[in-house]
């Protein structure tokens, strides 16, 4: 279908070679779709400590490329390899950039000189594509870190002979964040003072902003679900964008993420202490025992609902409201797990949380991505109490494993959770509102409610392993658009 479209698609992070959040599931998983579909896709990161490190061959493909940084010329090498897909994949090396331990900051905050790396990843790839000699025929960025790009083709790679007029396409992951560095910054871009630092510009409330970059110098913008697609053009949403989104509407449209199944799938998760599918529904129970144990919970749990989460720890997956409702939630005779990393407040108020309530709440602080598979296989409920959530992977993954997502109505959630009516026995999970503690534990008393009939809850658990979030819907809407910003 998509026999000559050539994408160069970039992301700064792409499962298995680095993550943090659900931007390197993504990553790792549409090329992969899309290359399935007849696309030519090849994907560019940085070479980052984890990758480095990862088991994977590395393949040294350019010995030397010359990147600009401001005034400096820093000279960088590209490595490369490929998915299990197929799909080519190009690492960008500059060991003091790179090399460190996280790749955008630690619990203090971010990095200082992120500007500098991502502002000199964005030249480096588009310097690999002119030493490679290949011209795609659509670059394809993600949030920020890779904003950049549509603006550089714009303005100094405009009379490169291989770049010059390449669309781009920029998806929105998160308009959470958004790359805002100081104005004196902007010489380190390349980018000209005049000709892009105004309010049509790169400049945002004075400062400069790498996500604005992206969204005004791209031929097309997409987000990850089409409610967070509207969501983002009010006040509420849009963090100061809405305005400049709103202006570019007909080029705006949300596209909703999907499931790599082959590695999120509890018949084959060889994470899960038994795997399991709706014909042998045994091994999640079995799955659920095994977390008990592992977590140190009461082994009475095993016949009560199990709650989970798995999430950055941020102030967008709304936590307080897990923190300020714990005690009315475990009043429900409920146990609950939660895995996450990021800010510092929340690791201390879920420890604090944990210790006040052995047996019932465990915490673990960190990236795990083994436990993230046995926390979705052995919790019966799953939260996603977010104030806004651009699509979530988590309660579709939730949907595969027979965990039954319980989410707040925003972006990808509303567009992917319907509420489970025990009349008709339609539904695949639960759905609140308000961001209040009281429309949160009404939703979880509800799913208890029905956790407590057993008929009711294989009914709905079944109704959500049925769901398909697969990839190539998906990747045939990003294949039109690609079509589309090229003229086809
Ligand atoms: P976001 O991208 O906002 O973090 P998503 O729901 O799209 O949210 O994706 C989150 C992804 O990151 C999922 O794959 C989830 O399992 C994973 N994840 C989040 N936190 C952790 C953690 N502490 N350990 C392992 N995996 C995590
Ligand atoms: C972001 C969003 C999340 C989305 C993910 C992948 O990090 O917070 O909702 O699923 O990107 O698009």
């Amino acid at each position: 279908m998509a026999g000559e479209v050539k994408t160069f698609f970039l992301s700064s992070e792409v499962v298995p070679f680095a993550k943090t959040g659900g931007l390197a599931d993504v990553a790792g998983a549409l090329p992969g779709a899309l290359r399935a579909l007849g696309v030519d896709v090849r994907v560019a990161l940085p070479l980052y400590r984890s990758a480095r490190s990862g088991n994977f061959p590395l393949e040294r493909v350019i010995e030397r490329i010359e990147v600009p940084l401001g005034k400096w010329i820093l000279p960088s090498s590209v490595w490369a390899t490929e998915t299990k897909e197929g799909v080519k994949v190009y690492l960008v090396e500059r060991e003091d950039m790179f090399d460190r331990p996280n790749l955008y900051g630690n619990p203090m905050g971010d990095y200082y000189d992120n500007l500098e790396r991502f502002s000199f990843f964005c030249h480096a790839a588009l310097r690999t594509l002119e030493a490679l000699g290949w011209r795609p025929d659509v670059i394809h960025c993600n949030d920020w870190q890779t904003g950049l790009v549509p603006a550089l083709i714009s303005g100094p790679y405009r009379h490169s002979p291989l770049l010059s007029g390449i669309p781009s396409v920029f998806t929105i992951h998160n308009l959470g964040y958004q790359g805002i560095f100081p104005a004196e910054k902007l010489p380190l871009t390349g980018l000209d003072y005049g000709e892009f630092f105004h309010p049509e510009g790169v400049e945002f409330w004075g400062n400069l902003s790498l996500l604005k970059a992206g969204i005004v110098y791209s031929k097309a913008i997409t987000t990850v679900s089409p409610t967070y697609a509207k969501e983002i053009q009010t006040p509420e949403f849009g963090l100061g964008m809405e305005g400049i989104l709103h202006h570019r509407r007909e080029v705006l449209r949300g596209i909703l993420n999907g499931v790599d199944y082959t590695l999120w799938n509890p018949a084959t998760d060889p994470h899960l202490a038994e795997n399991y599918y709706p014909g042998k529904m045994g091994g999640k129970k079995r799955c659920k025992e095994a977390l008990i144990q592992e977590m140190g919970l009461e082994e009475r749990l095993l016949q009560r609902p199990l709650l989970g989460m798995t999430t950055r720890l941020a102030a967008q997956k709304g936590l307080d409201l897990v923190t300020e409702a714990m005690e009315e939630i475990l009043a429900l005779d409920v146990g609950m797990v939660i895995l996450g990393t990021g800010e510092d407040y929340y690791h201390k108020a879920l420890q604090r949380a944990a210790l006040e309530n052995p047996g019932k709440v465990a915490v673990r602080i960190g990236f795990d991505e083994p436990l993230a598979h046995r926390i979705m296989a052995g919790v019966d409920i799953f939260l996603i109490p977010s104030r806004y959530e651009p699509c979530g992977l988590t309660q579709m993954y939730a949907f595969k494993y027979g965990t039954v997502p319980l989410v707040r109505a925003t972006g990808g959630l509303e567009d992917t959770v319907r509420p489970f009516d025990p009349t008709t026995g339609q539904g695949n999970g639960f759905k609140f509102g308000p961001h209040t503690r009281e429309a949160f534990l009404q939703c979880i008393k509800e799913a208890v409610r029905v956790y407590e009939k057993p008929d009711l809850w294989r009914l709905l658990v079944l109704n959500g392993m049925k769901e398909d979030f697969s990839w190539e819907r998906s990747a045939k809407e990003y294949i039109d658009l690609y079509m589309s910003v090229m003229g086809r």
